[in-house]
């Protein structure tokens, strides 16, 4: 059975990465939420996508310069629809408080692939283990350097290497970091590399999946996961196709 994450909460529907993004997810029935998490100036993870707030708030200037305080002054839902003002950058504690009353699994993307946000890994892992969510929870990254440091600080966390690109040999670095999965785009899917991942019992979440077109030529049965911005329309429009 496929797993559908809501790719930034269900941000077809609400402004990404808020918690009216997340609380939709649940109203559609996603399994799970994807979240981006940069590291603020004090060193609180929050929940945002870009390294600025520029393109997601009424604020400008970079999440790292900013205090948790200045961030949460922040309109991070006028961008997307009036309606929406209220909204603020969430911290990852009030997600994982949040989610701990849901049944979610939760995939916390750490955006270190700008910005090396040093120590984020272990915020984010004694934040998990806090909230006791880590048997629903996984962190993945494009930055492998990042990965290997949450292995150094947790062997039972589950990872996974996010591919943006089709990097031959990624399957066997992902093994040599003790990932438990890939998280790729449709294309990794036609490449050596994801026969490779099946061999080597890795699972394959694909984003950002909208639309059936995008799981064109692909069988069904690989796919471990996907991340959509609509995860009840994605749903209906696959209706039994992804298993
Ligand atoms: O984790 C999958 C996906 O979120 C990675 O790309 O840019 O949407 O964070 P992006
Ligand atoms: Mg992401």
């Amino acid at each position: 059975m496929t797993t559908f994450y809501a790719h930034r909460g269900a941000s077809t529907m609400c402004p990404e990465n808020t918690m009216a993004a997340f609380r939709q997810a649940l109203r559609e029935k996603a399994d799970g939420i994807e979240i981006d998490v940069q590291l603020s100036k004090d060193g609180e993870a929050v929940v945002i996508h870009d390294e600025t707030v520029d393109r997601t708030t009424d604020g400008t200037g970079a999440v790292k310069d900013m205090t948790v305080l200045e961030l949460k002054q922040l309109d991070a839902g006028s961008w997307y629809n009036q309606a929406c003002k209220e909204e603020t950058i969430p911290l990852l504690e009030e997600v994982l408080k949040w989610i701990s009353r849901t049944d979610l699994k939760l995939n916390i993307e750490l955006k270190t692939d700008r910005e090396p946000y040093p120590g984020i890994e272990q915020v984010v892992i004694d934040a998990v283990k806090r909230h006791e969510l880590k048997e629903r929870v996984v962190l993945s990254s494009f930055n492998l350097e990042t990965l290997r440091r949450v292995r150094e600080i947790s062997q039972s966390v589950s990872i996974a290497v996010l591919v943006w690109d089709n990097v031959d040999g990624i399957v066997k670095c992902a093994r040599h970091l003790g990932a438990d999965a890939i998280h790729a785009r449709p294309g990794f899917m036609h490449t050596a590399e994801s026969l490779r991942a099946e061999a080597a019992g890795l699972p394959i979440r694909l984003y950002t999946i909208n639309e059936p077109e995008d799981l064109k030529g692909i069988a069904p049965g690989f796919i471990d996961a996907v991340f959509t911005d609509s995860p009840a329309r994605l749903r209906r429009a696959l209706g039994g196709a992804v298993g």
